[in-house]
């Protein structure tokens, strides 16, 4: 049998419980996953990349089967480095369905060996955000048990 590697992308611009949820999800699926973080984002982030990639690290320390690596460029060629067969992307409401369903086809035209597998993520996460998180962080809200512990510690230091 063959190794499955999926490449889960993103900007985790901070890592949320859905994304964890997710990871989790994938860990008992997939051989192994590699957690991709976008570098060249046109949009400000929050978090720079090394301070995203930390965090992903600290969260998924106890999944054995699971790295975090910034990448930069195209998806299909982070992929094709990490030999990745599947790329792994999360479903909440159907509102993500059009950007998701134009990315995993205009994926499959550059490299049509990589399948996007998409996952659902438990329903509590179903309205979960980073944008909503950064927003609720920056004017002071509760982010108890929508981002682990120590990424809220990294927020509320942040926006102070
Ligand atoms: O968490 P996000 O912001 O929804 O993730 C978007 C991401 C990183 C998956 C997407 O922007 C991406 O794959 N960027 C890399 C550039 C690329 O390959 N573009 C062409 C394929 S659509």
């Amino acid at each position: 049998m063959i190794a499955v590697t999926a490449v889960y992308p993103g900007s985790f611009d901070p890592v949320t419980n859905g994304h964890l949820d997710l990871i989790e999800r994938g860990s008992k699926i997939f051989d192994r996953i590699v957690i991709g973080v976008l570098r060249n984002q046109e949009k400000q982030p929050l978090f720079n990349v090394s301070e995203r990639v930390d965090m992903l690290r600290e969260v998924t320390a106890g999944l054995a089967n699971v790295e975090v690596e910034a990448f930069a460029g195209l998806l299909m060629e982070f992929a094709r480095q990490k030999q990745a067969r599947v790329i792994l992307r999360g479903i909440r409401a159907v509102s993500d369905y059009e950007y998701e369903l134009q990315m995993a086809l205009m994926n499959r035209k550059l490299e049509p060996h990589v399948e996007t597998i998409f996952m659902l993520p438990g329903e509590a996460y179903s309205y979960l955000s980073s944008k909503l998180v950064r927003e609720v962080a920056q004017l002071g809200g509760s982010l108890q048990d929508l981002v682990p512990p120590l990424v809220e510690k990294r927020l509320r230091a942040k926006v102070s």
